[in-house]
């Protein structure tokens, strides 16, 4: 069996993201853990990330979890892709999170589901990183455990 892509969540009180993230039946982890965010990968990851809209200046929406983690240069050249939860009643700043740090990143927005997801949002979102596994294995990026 090939390695299992792990998927960094951010999930605020609610766990909206975290029941989502928890449902994909591969290793997940909550970056508003502060063990968690304050780690290193040990290979390729995949981020998911609400966005949330403060009303700063800078129309901010991604949270300080997520920004924490991707200050380590080490996160940063291992994330292989990017997965938002959003509100399409936020107009203009749907997904704005995820879709800015996949910009900045060059990396791709893998997925893209509202609020809590449907089962069929869980399913297609396991379907893409079971793809993702298997094509970084193909790639040599990594071996089978
Ligand atoms: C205060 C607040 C601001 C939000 N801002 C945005 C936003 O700018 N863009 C968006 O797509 N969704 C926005 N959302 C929706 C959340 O991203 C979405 O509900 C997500 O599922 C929340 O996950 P969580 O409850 O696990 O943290 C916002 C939600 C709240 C409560």
């Amino acid at each position: 069996m090939s390695r299992q892509t792990p998927v960094y969540y951010y999930s605020s009180a609610s766990g909206v993201v975290r029941s989502f993230a928890e449902r994909l039946g591969r290793p997940v982890f909550n970056l508003a853990e502060r063990d968690v965010r304050h780690t290193e990968v040990d290979g390729p990851w995949v981020l998911l990330t609400p966005s949330y809209k403060t009303g700063n200046d800078r129309n901010d929406t991604i949270p300080e979890g997520v920004r924490r983690f991707l200050r380590s240069p080490v996160n940063r050249r291992r994330m292989v892709g990017v997965m938002g939860s959003g509100n399409r009643n936020f107009g203009r700043y749907y997904q704005m999170a995820a879709r800015q740090i996949a910009e900045q990143s060059r990396r791709p927005v893998l997925f893209e589901f509202e609020i809590a997801g449907t089962p069929w949002d869980v399913q297609e979102c396991a379907r893409i990183l079971a793809e993702l596994d298997a094509a970084l294995e193909a790639d040599g990026h990594a071996p089978a455990a």
